[in-house]
């Protein structure tokens, strides 16, 4: 047996268990400061740099000791493959429809780190049967004690399917650069997020910006317009990667640049936001795991569909 072929029965194992335990009532087994991070990146802008940024803060949380799952939840363009050089056959649609198990639509990407491709599977996702919500709930279930770190790449802009992930996870980075365009746009997400769902908490990450000096002034420009016009939100500036041409080159050959270019200045940057990001406080520490990530967004999509206009 390989290495995928183990995993993949392990996992299966899991889902099975988890199904039993789901179906009995009884809780998942797992203490909760050691429930998986669910972290969404996502923006107002796109194109400003989000699957570049999880593929290599993926990369950078495998380094230090993490194991990652990443969750491509673009439905356009599911671009998470082609950073790690990846051609998925199966995606989500194919779990949703009950052809694949989890298992076997899952891939490994460099350093161990693994990728659900969503595809078409993503706006599936908003109309599940009840049996269907069950067998992706075990499913990820099973996933929990597997995980230190859930990413999620978002699609761009204030869809409802945007929205809803960043929702359903337990920490939401909002990435921008120094164009206005995007700083307005991350303005406009971080609006509809506070006022209409009451998310108060956003992380803030500079992209594509010369050094620390630009990216604060960039935090600070979003910052002032959200202290004025969203009492009580708090945006916390977690740092900013450089506009880098390695990293353009990187993405050429189709590899990370944390794996090609380690000692690039952005790849040293990642580290030190995968870091910072461990180091700091959690959110939800009482739901911080897949399964409740899961419950939260169809429950959300539920309420939405029963005429909560949002
Ligand atoms: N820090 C950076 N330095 C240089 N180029 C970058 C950087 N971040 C992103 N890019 C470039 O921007 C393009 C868009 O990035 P991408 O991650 O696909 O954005 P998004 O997922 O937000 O649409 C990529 O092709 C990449 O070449
Ligand atoms: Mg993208």
């Amino acid at each position: 047996m390989d290495q995928a072929q183990g995993l993949r029965k392990i996992v299966e194992t899991k889902a099975v268990e988890a199904r039993r335990r789901m179906i009995s009532g009884s809780t998942a087994p797992r203490s909760i400061q050691h429930a998986p991070r669910v972290i969404s990146v996502t923006s107002g802008k796109g194109g400003v740099g989000k699957t570049n940024i999880v593929g290599n803060l993926a990369v950078a949380f495998a380094r230090l000791g993490k194991k990652v799952l990443i969750f491509d939840a673009d439905l356009g363009l599911a671009n998470i493959d082609i950073i790690f050089g990846l051609n998925p056959s199966y995606h989500m649609g194919h779990v949703i429809d009950g052809e694949k198990s989890l298992a076997d639509v899952m891939v490994e990407g460099p350093e161990g780190i693994r990728i659900i491709p969503a595809g078409s599977g993503v706006a599936e996702l908003t109309h599940l049967s009840e049996g269907q919500k069950l067998n992706l709930l075990s499913e990820f279930e099973a996933l929990d004690d597997m995980l230190d770190v859930f990413l999620i790449d978002t699609g761009a802009g204030i869809s409802a399917n945007v929205v809803y992930f960043n929702l359903a996870a337990d920490e939401c980075i909002i990435v921008v650069t120094d164009e206005p365009t995007s700083i307005t746009d991350a303005y406009a997400m971080i609006k509809v997020m506070f006022t209409q769902h009451g998310t108060k908490h956003f992380k803030i990450l500079v992209n594509m910006v010369k050094d620390n000096s630009v990216a604060k002034a960039v935090y600070e420009n979003l910052s002032q317009v959200a202290d004025r016009f969203l009492n009580g939100v708090l945006l916390e500036y977690i740092g900013f990667i450089p506009g880098d041409e390695l990293m353009r080159k990187a993405v050429l050959r189709r590899k990370p640049v944390m794996s090609l270019y380690p000692g690039a200045e952005c790849s040293k940057q990642f580290i030190k936001l995968a870091a910072g990001i461990l180091e700091s406080p959690r959110r939800h520490e009482s739901d911080g795991n897949i399964k409740f990530f899961l419950k939260r967004f169809i429950g959300f999509r539920t309420s939405q569909m029963l005429g909560d206009t949002q």
